[in-house]
């Protein structure tokens, strides 16, 4: 039997990595990333989020995207599944689909069809969405802020409205889960809405 994939999404600030982690503890999954997860995925991360040097262009960037994923997926996700095991990751395509799809303008279709070729196949299972509101985002990014984070916030706007409408398009793929509070009550919540959807 193939293992389940899990994506958790969410803006900025919205608490996911913190809450990936945990849920894949809890599910006793593999835990992964993106951009990253593989060493050579982990390089073009550091090139897609530096606050120095030359920044990539809207479409650049989509396809360092597109191409650490393929990586993540040929080398960790799928032969994970393959083996049996969940895999929890922070972050996957949608990430592409509200950044570059609509943060930066580049159109949903059109970056849809990017991350087809670099997921070969492999889509996830259940899609969690950490929503939290503005007031909240803006409390949590109080630190120094990578490229994307630096984005503005017209940006960082279309990109959460992205995530809700595709979470209000597929309700049978995405689960809402209420990001604010303290890191163990998320974490319950988010633990108890996962268990109840994959049972
Ligand atoms: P992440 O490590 O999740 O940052 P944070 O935990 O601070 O939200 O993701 C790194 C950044 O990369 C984040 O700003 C979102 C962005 N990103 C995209 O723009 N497109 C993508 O396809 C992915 C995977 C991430």
């Amino acid at each position: 039997m193939t293992g389940r994939l899990i994506a958790v999404e969410g803006g900025e600030g919205s608490g996911k990595s913190t809450q990936a982690r945990l849920l894949a503890e809890a599910l006793g999954a593999v835990f992964t990333r993106e951009p990253g997860g593989t060493p050579l995925g982990e390089q073009i991360r550091e090139l897609l989020l530096a606050t120095s040097g030359e920044a990539p262009c809207a479409r650049a960037e989509a396809l360092l995207m597109a191409a650490a994923r393929a990586q993540h997926v040929d080398r960790v996700v799928a032969p994970a599944l393959a083996d049996g095991l969940d895999v929890v990751t922070d972050r996957y395509l949608h990430s592409s689909l509200a950044y570059q799809g609509a943060g930066r303008e580049l159109g949903i279709d059109t970056v849809h069809a990017l991350s087809t070729f670099a997921v070969d196949g492999v889509l996830p299972d259940l899609v969690v969405l950490l929503d939290v509101d503005a007031a909240t985002t803006a409390a949590r990014l109080d630190r120094a802020l990578d490229r994307i984070e630096q984005a503005g916030e017209d940006f960082h706007a279309r990109v959460v409205s992205a995530y809700r409408s595709f979470a209000e398009a597929d309700p049978e793929r995405w689960l809402v889960v209420d990001g604010s509070g303290a890191v163990d009550e998320v974490a319950q919540r988010l633990q108890a809405a996962v268990s109840a959807r994959l049972a």
